[in-house]
């Protein structure tokens, strides 16, 4: 880790050299970044798409990753964090670290993604106080999701689902629901499953599998656990998802409502 940031820091400081000597620059108070150019960025957009943009959707607005066009990122204090974030991920969740692009490359990269921050803000389509309403009456969101502490935990959790995602993405989650479907690990997080057993048939969201066994919560929240001698038929359902589209339970005026709500979900209740 040391001699990763030891390098960066020649790359910084030679990069530094280089614009002191044409441009006359000597403020030391310089990140790495603020030297690079536009064509840097650019060439930042470019392995952006290639290398991130699996995960955090090709224009940054998110996806399995986390929403990028925000002024302030969670995990991201300064261009050196996140800098170390890049080449090293984030342990413990599915941010990978990324050493294809080579240091010259990551510098791109973190360029480009420090100015998806500085966008203008997405402006909410619709009125957030009459989306929370609708969210919790006739959408009936709250049999699936929660938002500070109440509703039930089938879908992921909301609370802060403004801070981590864009507004398209989130338009997209009720008009197409499983068209962009959270993972853990590189794991759908929500895969939905059928399967028929002695019992009966249930349907669900696996919550964990291995060899021999899988965990299975139903439509009420409870958790069924199965070994895979006793299931008859196991039918995995990518790319569908338990959520139903919104588009017809909802008018358009509505749906605007809702995502508004959706947006003002910053995690601080
Ligand atoms: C395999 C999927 C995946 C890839 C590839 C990936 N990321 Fe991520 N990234 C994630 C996830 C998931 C998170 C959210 C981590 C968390 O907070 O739980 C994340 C978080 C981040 C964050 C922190 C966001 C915050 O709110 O603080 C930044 C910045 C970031 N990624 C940038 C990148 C860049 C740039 C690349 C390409 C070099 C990249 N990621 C590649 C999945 C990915
Ligand atoms: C029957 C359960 C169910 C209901 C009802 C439901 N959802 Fe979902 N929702 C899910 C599941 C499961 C996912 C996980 C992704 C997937 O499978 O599409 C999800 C995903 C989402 C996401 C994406 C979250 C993320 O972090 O990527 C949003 C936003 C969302 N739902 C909002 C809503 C809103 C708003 C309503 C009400 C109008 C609603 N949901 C009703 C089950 C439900």
């Amino acid at each position: 880790m040391q001699r990763v940031r030891l390098t960066y820091e020649a790359v910084f400081l030679s990069a530094l050299a280089v614009l002191s000597c044409f441009a006359g620059v000597t403020s030391g108070a310089q990140s790495s970044l603020d030297v690079l150019d536009r064509s840097d960025l650019e060439e930042g957009q470019k392995l952006f798409r290639v290398h991130c943009a699996r995960c955090h959707g090709m224009k940054g607005q998110g996806g399995e990753g986390a929403n990028l066009n925000r002024p302030r990122l969670k995990h991201v204090t300064d261009d050196e964090t996140l800098i170390q974030i890049l080449s090293s991920g984030i342990p413990g969740t599915g941010m990978p670290g990324t050493r294809g692009p080579g240091e010259k490359g990551l510098l791109q990269i973190a360029g480009y993604v420090r100015s998806l921050g500085r966008l203008p803000r997405e402006i909410p389509p619709g009125d957030a106080a009459r989306g929370r309403v609708i969210y919790a009456t006739k959408g009936g969101c709250p049999a699936c999701h929660i938002v500070n502490g109440s509703g039930t935990g089938i879908g992921p959790e909301l609370s802060d689902v403004g801070q981590r995602r864009g507004l398209e993405y989130l338009k997209e989650s009720l008009l197409a629901p499983g068209a962009n479907q959270p993972s853990r690990q590189g794991i759908a997080a929500y895969l939905a499953v059928r399967l028929k057993t002695g019992a009966g048939l249930i349907e669900g969201m696996r919550v964990n599998e291995d060899a021999f066994s899988i965990q299975i919560r139903d439509l009420d929240g409870t958790i069924h656990s199965f070994d895979k001698r006793e299931i008859e038929e196991l039918e995995k359902v990518f790319g569908h998802s338990l959520m139903p589209a919104y588009r017809i339970v909802l008018a358009e005026e509505e749906l605007a409502d809702v995502v508004s709500y959706l947006m003002s979900l910053k995690g601080e209740s």
